[in-house]
This record gives C-alpha cells, structure tokens and sequence, in this order.
C-alpha cells in the first residue's frame, strides 16, 4: 500500500472511474457528482491516491466534508443550546476501493476525516461547529461504525451518528 496522505480530488492527478467501494451508492457519488459538487461549493471530497506507472493515480479510499445543521432536540443533552440550527459538519461519504478494505484503511480514512473535521472547526480563523454527524449507509456500514466509540446515536435518528466537536481534540 501507499504511505501517500490524502488530498483534495483533482481529475487532472486521479481516474475516479476504477474506484469500487462494493456499494452503487459510493462509487456514484465519487465517480458522477463529488468533482461536481466541489466545484459547485457545496462540499469538498478528499482521495488518497495510489500511483500507477501506467498514468493517473487510483482512488483507494475517499471522504467528504460538508457543513450541515441540526436541531437542538437531536442531541442527547440539549439544555443550554438555542433554539435555532446548530451547525455541524457531515461527513457526506467515506468509500474504500474493495482492493484495500480488510487492511485498516476504512479506520485510518475515518479517523482522518474527524481530526480534518477538527481541525477546520477549532482553528481560531476557522467555522465554528459543534460536531461530526454522519448517516450510516447501510448494516455493513452500521457494523462498521460499531467498532469506534466516540459516535452517539442522535435521538429521532438512529441511522444518524453524532461525535462532539470536543471529544476530538485528542484523536
Ligand atoms: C465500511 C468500510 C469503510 C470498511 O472499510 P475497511 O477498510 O474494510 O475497514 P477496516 O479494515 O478499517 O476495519 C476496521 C474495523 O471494522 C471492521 N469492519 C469493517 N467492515 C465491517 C463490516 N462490514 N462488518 C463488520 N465489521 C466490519 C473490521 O473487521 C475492523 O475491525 P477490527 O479492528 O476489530 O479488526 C468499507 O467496507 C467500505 O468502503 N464500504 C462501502 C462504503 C460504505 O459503506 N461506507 C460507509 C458509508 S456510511
């Protein structure tokens, strides 16, 4: 495997087209709307690219960040927070190319995802938002998700993952 990091998706350095996470709903949104959508401005995806002696890089994992907002009544512990939206930030997607799933790239992309997520919400000059939500894919994904103990359930939503802002600041 690569010890290459992960970056922002350029189509000019990687082929989108080869990625195969198992799930339509993944390799859609990377292959036909995650370039869009960037450019767009409406969220931003990151790949970790595997290079090919061939030409452009493959993808063998990817996230996406968007911001969101929820309501104080999701949250298990509500008081103190106003009324109107809380902003959050979604991890949209997470998809590992099935070549390389089994090997701990699925926990190194989502622990990758929470500390940018972090560090884009703590930085002084950054947006503030009180968390990371995330809406499980599927039973597969929701067995996944199991393995990590820093999500709560949000309270209407069980499909839906929350993961204080706070608790990732030592991740
Ligand atoms: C779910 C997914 C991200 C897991 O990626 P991965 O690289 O295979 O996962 P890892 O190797 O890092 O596994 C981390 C842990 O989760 C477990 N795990 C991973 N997928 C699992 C599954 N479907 N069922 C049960 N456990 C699973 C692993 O056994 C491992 O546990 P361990 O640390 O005790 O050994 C990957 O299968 C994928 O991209 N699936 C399709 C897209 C998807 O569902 N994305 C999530 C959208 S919400």
């Amino acid at each position: 495997m690569t010890k290459a990091e992960f970056v922002a998706l350029d189509l000019h350095d990687v082929t989108i087209q080869t990625f195969d996470s198992g799930k339509e709903a993944i390799n859609t949104y990377l292959r036909r709307y995650a370039a869009k959508n960037m450019a767009l401005n409406l969220n931003r995806t990151f790949v970790l690219p595997v290079p090919q002696q061939t030409g452009k890089s493959h993808v063998a994992a990817f996230y996406t960040l968007a911001l969101q907002t929820i309501v104080r009544a999701d949250l298990p512990d509500p008081t103190q927070l106003p009324r109107y939206p809380l902003p959050v930030i979604l991890l949209a997607q997470l998809g590992i190319d099935q070549r390389y799933q089994g090997r701990s790239l699925g926990a190194k992309t989502l622990v990758t995802a929470l500390r940018h997520a972090w560090r884009l919400a703590s930085a002084p000059d950054g947006i503030a938002a009180m968390g990371v939500v995330l809406d499980v894919l599927d039973q597969d994904a929701a067995r996944f998700y199991r393995h990590f103990d820093f999500f709560l359930p949000l309270s209407e939503q069980p499909d839906r993952l929350f993961c204080p802002i706070r608790s990732l600041e030592s991740l």
